[in-house]
């Protein structure tokens, strides 16, 4: 296991974030336009924001190995908030060793530590490699996803 250390985004970690980033949406097959990119990691800076984002270092250099961006926000059905685990991205290097793992158990960490009602997330049916990984915490439900976009 690679000895990790995982803390919440601050600015200084915004050219390892980015590097992260541009490849998460490539393996999306998507491109973000530059000002949403730009708005994001500001919320992301800003400790107002309900948009949040953890980054994974080596323990040791330091090097960037993972991170996700998630986000907290009320809920109709639950008394806390509950977290939506937008993405989540580990380094090809460094992946099949725990990084990924270690990014939801912090969140789950979190949670429980801070009173939220739930963590959730989605991913594409295919993408067996991460629900090798989700499929450890819990089984995934029979919603089906309907988007409108505007
Ligand atoms: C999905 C992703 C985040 C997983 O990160 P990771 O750091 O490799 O995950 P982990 O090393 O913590 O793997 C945890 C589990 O997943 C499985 N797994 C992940 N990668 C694996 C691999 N290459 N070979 C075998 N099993 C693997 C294992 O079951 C592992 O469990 P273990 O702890 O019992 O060995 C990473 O592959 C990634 O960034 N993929 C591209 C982006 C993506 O798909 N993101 C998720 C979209 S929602």
């Amino acid at each position: 296991m690679i000895p990790l250390t995982i803390r919440h985004a601050v600015p200084d970690d915004y050219a390892d974030w980015r590097v992260m980033w541009d490849f998460y949406c490539a393996f999306y097959e998507t491109t973000i336009p530059e000002d949403v990119t730009q708005q994001s990691w500001a919320r992301i800076c800003d400790p107002v924001s309900p948009v949040k984002a953890l980054m994974a270092r080596h323990t040791v250099g330091g090097e960037a190995l993972g991170m996700c961006n998630y986000i907290l926000h009320d809920n109709t059905w639950t008394l806390g908030p509950v977290c939506y685990l937008e993405d989540l991205f580990t380094h090809r290097a460094s992946r099949g060793q725990g990084v990924g793992k270690a990014l939801v158990d912090e969140l789950l960490r979190l949670g429980r530590a801070h009173g939220w009602a739930r963590l959730y997330w989605m991913t594409r049916n295919n993408n067996t490699t991460a629900r090798r990984l989700y499929d450890q915490y819990t089984s995934a439900d029979d919603f089906v996803r309907y988007m409108v976009r505007l």
